[in-house]
């Protein structure tokens, strides 16, 4: 896995959230969700601390099944969340190059998500319900509709300065 991270782990907490559920296997979704709701991400630490101290459970298997489901998110968040519609209307509407866009924008190389600095992460979502609006991007709650490459540069370049 190639998801760096370097939280800081507390382990009481963990354990605290584990005992609430038992240290069962089959609470594991909850569990999870529980620990994200804490970091505001599932950190690979905490995936390792759950995968050992449950029963029946391996790390490579809370690996497998944090992966799995999209809610569950492997990387920090940004201060901002882009979110990136990619249901059919948006994507027939050209929501990929606004996409590459934003990845060109902020340098995110390698499949990374998040700016090293922590600043912005990126995700791309299925249909929002907004179609009509689409291609739809969503920074934290703000929805900007109809968006285009240059639109959604000169959306970040207003946001970079005000960060930078
Ligand atoms: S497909 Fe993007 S809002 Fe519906």
């Amino acid at each position: 896995m190639s998801v760096e991270n370097h939280h800081k782990i507390n382990t009481s907490k963990l354990d605290e959230i584990l005992a609430s559920y038992d240290y069962k296997k089959s609470n594991l979704i909850a569990i999870l969700q529980k620990i994200q709701e804490v970091y505001k991400y599932l950190p690979e630490d905490a995936m390792i601390y759950v995968g050992t101290k449950i029963e029946g459970l391996s790390p490579a298997t809370v690996f497998g099944v944090a992966t799995f489901y999209a809610q569950f998110s492997l990387e920090p968040k940004g201060k901002y969340e882009i979110k990136v519609c990619d249901g059919t209307a948006c994507h027939v509407r050209g929501s990929m190059p606004v996409l590459n866009a934003i990845k060109s924008k902020l340098e995110l190389k390698d499949g990374a998500m998040t700016t090293e600095d922590g600043m912005f992460s990126l995700e791309t979502v299925s249909c929002l319900g907004a179609c009509g609006l689409a291609p739809v991007v969503v920074i934290n709650d703000k929805v900007y509709p109809q968006m285009t490459s240059d639109a959604i540069n000169i959306v970040l370049d207003t946001l970079l300065k005000e960060e930078r």
